[in-house]
């Protein structure tokens, strides 16, 4: 992504604030692991979104109207003794001349310049709640000011949600943004295709997952969330993320992978026989499901509300759970009283972007928000029948089935981003044989 995106964005935000406010944004603590080891460090994403700044212990702040410059960045100073210890540092010099602000200081300083940016701006823009720590260093900042007011200083009256502005500005991906989640999508569908062909009966479902570990990191990418690799009945549980049994001759195996490329995310799944080939009732439930997301997909087109998918995977299920003996009664009376819930009990997707659960507004106003071009969501119907499913055929039970892909709102439809990971049976069992 280039710096001249972020500048734009920057700009963009600064426009619908107003001359008179002023934005803080944090980006993310280090999080301690155990002792003195971190998880590997992920900057926040509305943080990113802005600067496409890598590094902890930032804060921008953004000052519309300010002559002196109005992006500003706080950041770790160079410091050679240091960075022989944790590695490389932009500092204020290479925030200013790789990462387009304005002007940039040291993070140290930060208690001694922030009170007056904040003097005679009346709006701060500031996500509360987020950051506790940081929640506290912000009032701090507005108590001196308080204390200041004698010598003809004020402090900000109002306090708003940064979110609505930018969260909505997120919700709409840019032609460079697109790229990205295209490569994202292509890396994990490519992995999805080398798991296909690695997997057997006897293997670990850990061992699955390491070929996403290594085609992620073979090409830059982490993981966007952990991965869920659930052998026969762990496909019912939604979260699995244990990834340590053993697959069975038989089963199916379900695998929720998605690759983080440059912050950006992608969130495939597919689930195949363990053995390549679908026996009868795995294949009657796998191709309901397809067809229930097919109808889905189907739905997604500028204009469409964004309960529409959703609706159309439901009606597809239910008449499915019907003809299969599954559920039993009128399909919309069971639609009307949510029976497909004993087998379908989440909704069949969310924005997708630099978060995987991706910002923006599902309703507007109190109605669906309606999609347009650049919106991306996932689609992403499911059946799972529990191992003690009660009312049910023997030979239902144990199985858990979802496909998820992820779809660009175009001008007159849909791009299907994920589109290189099979999902047709035929393909999966003939990709599997080969
Ligand atoms: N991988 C998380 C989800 O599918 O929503
Ligand atoms: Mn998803
Ligand atoms: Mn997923």
């Amino acid at each position: 992504m280039s710096p001249k995106e972020h500048a734009r964005r920057r700009r963009q935000l600064m426009r619908m604030m107003g001359r008179d406010s002023i934005a803080l944004l944090p980006t993310a603590p280090e999080r301690p692991r155990n002792r003195d080891v971190h998880y590997p460090y992920r900057p926040d994403s509305d943080f990113y979104y802005l600067t496409g700044f890598p590094e902890p212990e930032a804060v921008l702040v953004l000052v519309p109207g300010r002559r002196e410059g109005e992006a500003l960045l706080f950041c770790r100073d160079r410091d050679p003794e240091r960075e022989i210890w944790t590695g490389r540092r932009a500092g204020p010099e290479g925030a200013v001349e790789h990462y387009g602000m304005d002007d940039a200081f040291p993070i140290g300083d930060i208690d001694d310049i922030l009170p007056g940016l904040l003097e005679n701006r009346e709006r701060v823009y500031y996500t509360m709640g987020v950051y506790p720590e940081f929640d506290q260093r912000v009032i701090g900042w507005l108590n001196r000011i308080r204390a200041a007011s004698r010598s003809g200083v004020h402090a900000p009256a109002e306090f708003v949600a940064l979110e609505h502005l930018l969260h909505d500005m997120r919700l709409y991906k840019s032609a460079a943004e697109l790229r990205l989640m295209r490569r994202a999508a292509r890396i994990a569908a490519r992995a999805h295709v080398r798991a296909m062909r690695a997997c057997r009966p006897g293997l670990m479902e850990y061992a699955l997952q390491a070929e996403f570990d290594h085609e992620f990191r073979r090409q830059g990418c982490e993981h966007a969330y952990p991965p869920i690799v659930g052998g026969g009945e762990n496909a019912c549980i939604l979260h699995y993320t244990d990834n340590a049994a053993r697959l069975e001759d038989g089963s199916l195996v379900l695998i929720d992978a998605g690759a983080e490329l440059d912050g950006y995310a992608s969130d495939i799944t597919r689930t195949f026989p363990v053995n390549g080939r679908f026996t009868p009732p795995q294949r009657a439930l796998y191709e309901l499901v397809l067809e229930a997301q097919l109808a889905a997909i189907d739905r997604v087109r500028p204009g469409a509300h964004w309960n529409e998918p959703h609706e159309a995977a439901v009606r597809v299920l239910t008449r499915g759970l019907v003809r299969l003996g599954l559920l039993e009664g009128r399909v919309p009376t069971l639609i009307r009283h949510e029976a497909y819930r004993d087998f379908y009990m989440h909704r069949t997707g969310h924005w997708l972007g630099l978060d995987v659960h991706d910002v923006g507004d599902y309703k507007v106003g109190g109605a669906w928000r309606v999609l347009e071009p650049g919106m991306v969501l996932t689609v992403e119907p499911g059946l799972y029948v529990a191992p003690d499913a009660r009312g049910v055929a023997r030979k239902w039970r144990g199985i858990g089935i979802r496909i998820e892909d992820d779809v660009v709102v175009t001008k007159d439809g849909c791009e299907v981003l994920s589109r290189d990971a099979p999902k047709e049976p035929d393909e999966i069992e003939a990709l599997m044989a080969s």
